[in-house]
């Protein structure tokens, strides 16, 4: 079998730990390897892609980013580049398309997929947005970036008795933030599913220094809403041609310092900490569970069950639909927000 690959949407740690999956699996069973360059870009105009050889894929487990490259186009915003891509998958002679993207990247796919061609999606996205998976590739190893960042910001924070906001990705969803300030111990946690007013934040600060507590830690998710804010105006803002504005100019961290040192007195910095959430080595989790969903994804190829992709179900990767990982943005669930609140 003929079997292309692309990665696209933003990077994420444990990208090529799945695109050696898939490789090393279709190596195996006797068959080729098309890397893609630079997501859907790759199959527009000419094509941008390259037969892989098994050297090509050896050692890039422990790599951060994507040895395939990324990119934001979206073939889907307009018809003719849409055509060149259905046209690149048919003269390059694929049997089988490998995606591994978000929800961006695998709208595409399932577009593409809905109109017969033969594709396979793998989740991957440091927000952990996807619906029906419990996993996306890049997730754990973003967390772990803002776990460490909050545990070095503490011994900071104490010994100059600060507040410390630290604003953290996950677009839409607070999962970034939420996982990283429960493993970071975070004093108060701010995401988009649950707004919350500055006032309130500011009062709560107050309370911990009547509870002696004298420095605090304020992990605040890049598209959360905070009532009281000096407002942003983002109409003007470029867009990416998925029609995303980039949230860090919404510059929540910023706005919530400067008012919560308004409010309370309390000294205060921000840290952001934007792409090093996505650079660097992946923890071990995203390795076994990239290589894992890779692996499903060429099962699921040889199967010729297209229109699907591999998830994480427990212990177990199972099937599921394409059409349904996208439908909506997964969103954090009450209970593991009141699980966080517990320990401010
Ligand atoms: O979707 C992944 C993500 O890292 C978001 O958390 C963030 O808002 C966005 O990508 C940043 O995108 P870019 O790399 O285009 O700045």
């Amino acid at each position: 079998m003929r079997v292309g690959v692309l990665t696209g949407g933003g990077d994420s740690a444990g990208l090529n730990a799945a695109i050696r999956a898939v490789a090393r699996c279709t190596f195996a069973d006797g068959g080729t390897v098309v890397g893609i360059h630079n997501g859907w870009a790759g199959l527009t105009g000419a094509g941008d892609m390259r037969d892989l050889v098994p050297h090509d894929v050896s050692g890039i487990l422990t790599l951060g980013g994507t040895i395939l490259g990324s990119s934001r186009v979206n073939p889907l915003a307009d018809p003719e580049t849409m055509a060149a891509v259905r046209g690149n998958l048919a003269r390059s002679g694929l049997d089988a398309l490998v995606t591994i993207g978000g929800d961006d990247t695998l709208r595409v796919a399932n577009a593409l997929a809905a109109g017969g061609a033969p594709v396979v999606g793998v989740p991957k996205t440091m927000d952990n947005d996807l619906q029906v998976t419990e996993y996306c590739i890049g997730f754990d190893s973003a967390v772990a970036v803002v776990t460490e960042a909050v545990d070095r910001l503490h011994t900071t924070a104490a010994s100059h008795h600060r507040v410390m906001v630290v604003e953290v990705m996950g677009r839409d969803t607070g999962w970034v933030a939420l996982m990283g300030g429960i493993a970071g111990g975070a004093d108060m946690i701010v995401i988009p599913e649950f707004p919350v007013a500055v006032d309130t934040i500011a009062e709560h600060l107050d309370r911990r220094r009547g509870r002696g507590r004298e420095f605090s830690i304020i992990v605040v998710a890049e598209g959360a809403d905070v009532a009281g804010l000096a407002p942003v105006d983002l109409s003007q803002a470029p867009r990416d041609s998925f029609g995303h504005v980039q949230l860090s100019r919404r510059g929540v961290g910023d706005r919530l310092g400067a008012q919560i040192e308004a409010l309370t007195g309390f000294e205060t910095r921000i840290t952001v900490l934007g792409h090093t959430q996505r650079g660097g080595q992946p923890t071990a989790y995203d390795r076994i569970w990239a290589t894992r969903v890779g692996a499903a994804a060429h099962d699921l190829v040889r199967a010729g069950r297209f229109g699907e992709i591999p998830v994480k179900r427990g212990d177990q990767v199972v099937p599921a639909m394409i059409a349904d990982v996208v439908a909506s943005a997964r969103q954090v669930p009450a209970e593991l927000y009141e699980l966080a609140r517990v320990f401010y």
